[in-house]
């Protein structure tokens, strides 16, 4: 490594956390970065430095009548080497006073971020450059923590992570919004021998038969849609994370989607805390208050054609939704969703047993021959956070939905033999990672929680 033992600003708050920072008192540290700010008073002149491992800036003080700094900008990288002080009494807990501060690369006059508050829409443009804003910093530090404990409740609770392929010939949500793959435009079906490849919408078709051999398992990976809605909550390109078991029931999948989220959600705001503190102060003052509650209060069970009455009896007082027609079979809209998270419920809900003409053909067929065991989980201000169900395990009345959709029956027949040989009652859901990216960080457009966003009339490189 360039930097010898090189610690990062994340390393030293650790140490004070633990109450050992004391023992770095007086030595001479190395670190690299880019500058947040820099100022001079006088002789002396402050750098703040981040090197990308936290929220937190280190503060350098330097001798500047000593160096030439003037080309030290906001936007430089440098690496400082100097002397490690606790300062209890300033507002940050230590400081660096260096002994070398070298440029190591330089900013143009057209650096495009500068001091001033940018809007996050002009942010967008500059993909390449937003995450080094206070803000952007930590959305994709926080989505990284978040991947991280996704893992770690899998891996404590024994579930199998399983790869699912990215190309795949069945459209596993039925509804025909994919993008279709081929190497060559003129010869569509050359290249697998198949008229129908295109990027997966979900891999839970594809997971299932592990569910059924392994017991509890998951994937977690990019998702392709090619829905032509332009909102704040659906990208074209977006990761999802979908568990799958077997003895399962809609209920047990309630109890694990529950569990799941609060484990991640509380550890993450115990690992980002300065994050949190950050998205807080500047994005949403409820944030904190909303994601304890969150993590403390149960989930509402709500049936669905509970909601109706509810939505129903909130029209009969007065309240005007754009969609008013609240017979069975009303595929609820935002609207809808907000209402009754956000006035009756207040706070989560899970919503059950869903019209199955509103649903996927995989669902399990309840008795009443009118619904399916569906749940999707919704939340305050997002709507739809998880959408999942048991799943139809009998051969006879999954074959039976399928022909009722005029499905392709052939190129499913490996998905229903499932049902023919050693069939179990299974369950699993999926979660929309972005939509618990902006759950997490108060953030209110996916794409702002993407990375590189790809939306409909919308990607840049
Ligand atoms: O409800 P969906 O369509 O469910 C499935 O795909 C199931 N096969 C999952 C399963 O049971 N294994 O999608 C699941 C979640 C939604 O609840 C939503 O959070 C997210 O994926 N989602 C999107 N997120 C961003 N942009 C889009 N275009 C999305 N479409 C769905
Ligand atoms: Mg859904």
């Amino acid at each position: 490594m360039d930097l010898n033992e090189k610690e990062t600003i994340l390393d030293l708050y650790h140490l004070l956390e633990k109450g050992e920072i004391q023992k770095l008192e007086g030595t001479t540290l190395t670190f690299g970065g880019f500058v947040r700010n820099a100022r001079s008073m006088g002789q002396v002149a402050f750098l703040s430095l981040n090197d990308g491992s936290c929220f937190d800036n280190l503060q350098v003080v330097y001798d500047a009548t000593k160096e030439d700094l003037s080309q030290i900008r906001l936007g430089c990288s440098v690496k400082v080497e100097g002397t490690f002080v606790l300062t209890p009494e300033a507002k940050q807990p230590f400081e660096l006073k260096a002994t070398k501060v070298e440029l190591i690369g330089k900013v143009s006059e057209d650096y495009p971020l500068q001091k001033k508050r940018t809007s996050f829409e002009y942010l967008r443009t500059i993909p390449q450059w937003r995450m080094k804003t206070n803000t952007f910093n930590a959305v994709f530090r926080v989505r990284s923590v978040l991947a991280y404990f996704i893992h770690e409740y899998f891996y404590q609770h024994g579930f199998y992570w399983i790869h699912t392929p990215i190309l795949t010939a069945n459209d596993c949500e039925g509804e025909g919004q994919t993008f279709q793959v081929y190497a060559d435009a003129k010869k569509p079906t050359e290249f697998f021998n198949k008229d129908n490849v295109h990027l997966t919408v979900s891999g839970q078709l594809h997971v299932e038969p592990f569910a059924l051999t392994y017991g509890k398992v998951y994937t977690f990976g990019p998702t392709f849609r090619a829905e032509k809605s332009n909102t704040v909550r659906h990208a074209a390109e977006f990761w999802m994370v979908e568990p799958e078991f077997a003895f399962a029931h809609v209920m047990d999948d309630c109890d694990l989607m529950e569990d799941f989220l609060k484990y991640v959600v509380s550890h993450t705001m115990e690992r980002c805390k300065d994050d949190l503190r950050f998205f807080n102060e500047r994005i949403d003052n409820h944030l904190l208050e909303r994601l304890k509650e969150f993590v403390e209060k149960p989930f509402a069970r709500v049936q669905y054609v509970e909601a109706l009455e509810a939505l129903k009896k909130a029209k009969a007082e007065g309240h005007r939704f754009e969609v008013e027609d609240f017979s069975f079979g009303l595929d609820f809209g935002s609207e809808h969703e907000k209402y009754l998270t956000e006035v009756v419920y207040k706070g989560p809900i899970f919503l059950l047993n869903y019209p199955k003409e509103i649903k996927a053909f995989y669902m399990k067929q309840n008795e009443d021959g009118k619904t399916v065991a569906a749940v999707d989980l919704l939340v305050p201000q997002i709507g739809e956070l998880c959408g999942g169900s048991e799943r139809e395990c009998d051969y006879d009345k999954l074959l039976a939905r399928m022909k009722e959709l005029n499905m392709n029956i052939e190129a499913y027949q490996w998905y229903l033999d499932l049902r023919k040989n050693g069939s179990i009652p299974h369950s699993g859901f999926g979660l929309g990672f972005e939509r618990l990216v902006m759950l997490v960080t108060g953030m209110q457009n996916i794409r702002d929680t993407l990375p590189y966003p790809r939306c409909y009339k919308d990607m840049l490189f």
